[in-house]
């Protein structure tokens, strides 16, 4: 199961784990990369110093390329520059233009991807000279930069992108959903939430059982978890904090029942009800009322296993199904 994109990385099955926040990990991304994926970094709120850190911890766990994304809604400029120094593979941005980025990448011998909700932003990271393009779906967990669905938006930039290959994003968890999207003419795919049911993602216990009981008519597309990166839609395991917004008739931010409550604490700092957090390990307290990312794919998503027997799983899949289509399609 190789594609252009196995080449280009230097993997050997077309599947990235997707960056996701405090939920990623060295230990995860080096476990994806490990089994042949390819594992990202998710560093775009990490001290600088922490940043070079983690990048040495992933590669002292493996010595397979990995990459590292950067969220361009918040300052970035130091932290591109350690992943430079540090000569990552793969530097990933999401959320803002990539643009001034790509010379500087390029130059240093990484290799540059940007998340794209449709055709036209395609063709301007394309034009910027960015190598990867991610087609990420409304289906997604976490931020979710657009309203397209995978299925038309994966075809759209597909046809956009020329030679360069598009890693389909948002609902993919299983083998099947791999075969879908390189059927749709992607190089590979961009899986997040199937992730976070791993035993290394670095998500609170309560959390991870909520996804493993969760369906696919379990999440919400919602601005409403705020705090700290406002006007950025995203999609979430509905809960508490949810239904009681809901029930008040969706007020504006400032006016929302509870607004401020502590419900959890990590590490001593407080985690406040519509904050944009990630409830991690250790944090206490009141952990399903905080936000808890998930995508629709989470319906897919069966059973705590390590992260290489996910990518293994998924990739074995994948390949079963074209096979199985093949067979059928002869008969
Ligand atoms: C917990 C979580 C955190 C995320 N954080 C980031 C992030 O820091 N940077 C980013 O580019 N995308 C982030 N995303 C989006 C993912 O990279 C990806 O687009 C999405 O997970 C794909 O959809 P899926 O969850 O259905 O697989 C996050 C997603 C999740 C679930």
């Amino acid at each position: 199961m190789r594609t252009t994109l196995c080449d280009l990385l230097g993997i050997e099955v077309p599947i990235v784990q997707a960056p996701m926040g405090g939920a990623g990990c060295p230990a995860l991304a080096a476990a994806v990369s490990q089994a042949g994926g390819l594992g990202m970094l998710a560093l775009s709120w990490h001290p600088p110093k922490a940043v070079r850190a983690a990048i040495r911890q992933t590669r002292a766990l493996t010595d397979r390329p990995f990459g590292v994304n950067l969220v361009l809604a918040f300052p970035q400029e130091e932290r591109f520059a350690v992943c430079l120094e540090e000569g990552v593979k793969l530097i990933s941005f999401f959320w803002g233009d990539p643009a001034p980025y790509v010379a500087r990448a390029h130059a240093a011998g990484a290799l540059v991807a940007s998340t794209v909700a449709s055709a036209g932003e395609a063709r301007r990271a394309a034009a910027a000279g960015v190598d990867i393009l991610v087609a990420q779906g409304w289906e997604a967990g976490g931020h979710v930069m657009g309203e397209v669905a995978t299925l038309p938006l994966v075809r759209a930039v597909v046809a956009a992108a020329g030679a360069r290959p598009v890693l389909a994003a948002g609902g993919i968890a299983d083998g099947p959903g791999l075969a879908a999207v390189l059927a749709l003419g992607a190089a590979g795919a961009w899986i997040g939430t199937r992730f976070l049911a791993s035993e290394e993602a670095a998500i609170h216990p309560r959390y991870r059982e909520l996804l493993l009981a969760a369906d696919e008519t379990s999440t919400v597309h919602t601005s409403l978890f705020d705090g700290g990166w406002a006007d950025a839609p995203h999609r979430v395991l509905r809960n508490a904090t949810y239904d009681r917004w809901e029930a008040a008739g969706r007020p504006a931010s400032r006016a929302r029942p509870g607004e401020g409550d502590v419900l959890a604490t990590s590490a001593g700092r407080p985690m406040r009800r519509y904050a944009s957090t990630t409830p991690g390990p250790d944090a206490e307290g009141d952990i399903e009322a905080l936000s808890l990312w998930a995508g629709q794919g989470v319906g897919g998503v069966h059973g705590l296993k390590p992260a290489g027997a996910i990518v293994r799983e998924i990739a074995q899949g994948a390949d079963a199904v074209l096979r199985a289509l093949a067979e059928r399609l002869e008969t």
